[in-house]
């Protein structure tokens, strides 16, 4: 290949690495990049975390709870944080080599063995089921059902990643980086929280935080089921109608439903 050297700024340069910079400079100051970007940065100084709410909702219960966190990897950044007298987590270990849960499976392999009696007792019930496994939207709807069966009539699940703030933090890849949502990934989870959005036999609602944490109830009316009509899932009409088809609340909001 025929090499042409340019000068940039007095350094003799071949064509290949003049590509390389102006490749650099657009995904600097292209637009998409600088929006996701800004996006993500409002994202991470949202407060509370995921722990906050899951221990305002287990503190809430008047007796001693069962905690369920599906997905784990590092026990420091929520699980150890979590207040309940008794706790399991589920994990196969895709993001950690130390992976330090109660079952090295995943959810579907952990719900089988429930249902079969291979472990712990078929009649658990938990008061709180944390879904933050798959990202991607089929699977975390197998966890919402579930969880529903084998949660407590009066528990809740609490879902993480239900409010990607870009369609790049909603992809289905998680491992492509050179997006406008660099590594931060929220996957296709927005669509099975939609899903539930939609039925009638539970409540739902989004507390606007730490990516959405979506919150689900047999019991507590959190808000009327989603009008919004989103048959093929596109991102655009989430972001048009955000409020109503997350039902997207503060937590102040929240937390004067108990
Ligand atoms: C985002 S991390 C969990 C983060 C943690 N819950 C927290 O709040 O810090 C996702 C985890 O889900 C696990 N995972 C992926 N697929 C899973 C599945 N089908 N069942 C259970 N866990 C799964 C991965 O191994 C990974 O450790």
């Amino acid at each position: 290949m025929k090499i042409h050297l340019l000068k940039k700024d007095h350094v003799v340069i071949n064509k290949t690495e003049l590509t390389k910079i102006s490749l650099a400079e657009q995904y600097l100051t292209n637009d998409y990049h600088i929006k996701a970007e800004i996006a993500t940065k409002a994202e991470i100084n949202k407060n509370p975390l995921r722990s906050d709410i899951i221990n305002f909702i287990l503190q809430n219960f008047k007796r001693e709870t069962c905690y369920l966190e599906i997905g784990v990897r590092h026990t420091n950044e929520n699980f150890d944080l979590i207040r309940s007298k008794i706790k399991y987590s589920v994990d196969p270990g895709y993001e950690s080599e130390t992976n330090d849960v109660d079952f090295k499976m995943t959810s579907d392999e952990f719900f089988a063995g429930l249902r079969e009696g291979t472990f712990l007792n078929e009649q658990l019930k938990f008061d709180v089921i944390f879904i933050d496994g798959s990202h991607l939207a089929d699977q975390v709807q197998k966890d919402i059902n579930n969880s529903l069966e084998y949660l407590a009539d009066d528990g809740y699940i609490v879902m993480h990643d239900c409010n990607p703030p870009t369609e790049f933090h909603a992809s289905e890849n998680y491992y492509y980086r050179i997006s406008p949502s660099g590594g931060y990934w929220n996957g296709t989870t927005w669509k099975a929280f939609y899903n539930a959005r939609k039925r009638t036999d539970i409540f739902s609602c989004c507390i606007d935080t730490d990516w959405g944490i979506g919150v689900i109830s047999r019991k507590v009316d959190l808000g009327k089921p989603t009008n919004v009509k989103n048959d093929f899932f596109e991102y655009y009409i989430l972001n048009r109608n955000r409020e109503e088809s997350l039902n997207l609340i503060t937590f102040e909001k929240f937390k004067s439903y108990f």
